[in-house]
Formats: C-alpha cells, structure tokens, sequence
C-alpha cells in the first residue's frame, strides 16, 4: 500500500507524513526532498537553472519511479498532483489524503517560515502570498478534491486521518 498525502504548500503534508508513516510502519518519501537529492540542488536553483517545466517533468518521473515500489508514506510537492495524468497515476497505485487547509491559515504559518523551496512564494509581500495562495487554492482544488480522502480544517491532526482510513476499511 502506498499512502500520498497531497496539498498546498504549508498544509502539514511533511509533519503529518512523518507521524502517520511511523504509525502505519511505513517507509516516509518526501518528493521535494528526493528531488533535491538527486539533482544535488535546491528547488529555488532548479527553478531558476532549469525552469519549473523542468521540475515538473522530474516530479513526474519521480512519481513513476516511486509507483513501482510499495509501503511508503510520500509526502508531495504541492503542485505535484496537478500536472500530467499525475493524480490518476496516485490514485490507481495508492491511496490519497487530500490536507485541506484554509489559504488564510496557510498563510499565517508560511508568513512565519519562507523556504528556499517554495521558489513560487519567494519576492512576494505577505499580501501577494495570500492572493497566490487563494488562487492556488481555486486553480487546484479539481485536482485536489480527486483524492479518494478529503479531511479539511486548521488544525488537522494524524489521528484524524487514521479514523478517515479505518472509516474507510483501508487500515
Ligand atoms: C510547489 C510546492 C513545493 C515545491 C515547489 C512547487 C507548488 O512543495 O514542490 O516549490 O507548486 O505548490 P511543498 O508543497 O512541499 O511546499
């Protein structure tokens, strides 16, 4: 079984992967950080080196490459679903958790933390985030919302997701 988590940038799929991948024994994948591993670069560079067509063809190689594999918890880049027949491909080989948190609460955690890889973020003002985050938000949601798990909130929390699964009959 694999287990993706998928999501604006911001919306917990790293710390909520970390917990749920050690609670369902499962080996924890970071799309983001198996790309920048393999390119040896940040994904600010790859942007501006390659450009983000670039990035979106090694995110959809990425995927292929993870899909031969089972039992991994994969935490994705945040446009990862949305480019290419990319969200079949999730949903014909794993289950997948859509984190759906509010652009407005995403915005009050980003504001706190800027990453070198959130290039799409970076030279904006707090505003700007904000606005990009609400569109984001609108332009993703079909892709989003066809994961087969759809918790929503501020504040979601492991467990949460665990219930979802067993609801379910999926864990
Ligand atoms: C992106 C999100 C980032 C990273 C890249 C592009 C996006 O990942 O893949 O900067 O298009 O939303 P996170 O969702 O982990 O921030």
């Amino acid at each position: 079984m694999n287990l993706f988590l998928i999501g604006l940038p911001g919306s917990g799929k790293s710390t909520l992967g970390k917990e749920l991948a050690q609670m369902l024994g499962l080996a924890l994948v970071d799309t983001d950080g198996e790309i920048i591993s393999t390119e040896g670069r940040t994904i600010e560079t790859i942007f501006k080196e390659s450009g983000e067509v670039y990035f979106r063809k090694a995110e959809q190689n990425l995927l292929h490459r993870l899909t031969e594999k089972n039992n991994q918890l994969i935490s994705t880049g945040g446009g990862m679903p949305c480019f290419f027949d990319n969200i079949e491909v999730m949903n014909q080989k794993g289950i997948v958790v859509f984190i759906d948190v509010p652009p407005a609460t995403i915005h009050k955690r980003l504001i706190a933390q800027r990453s070198e890889n959130r290039p799409m973020l970076e030279n904006k003002t707090d505003e700007e985030v904000l606005l990009f985050l609400q569109q984001k938000y609108e332009e993703r949601f079909p892709y989003y919302s066809k994961a087969a798990i759809h918790v929503k909130g501020s504040d979601i929390r492991s467990t949460e997701i665990l219930e979802e699964l067993k609801k379910k009959g999926l864990h």
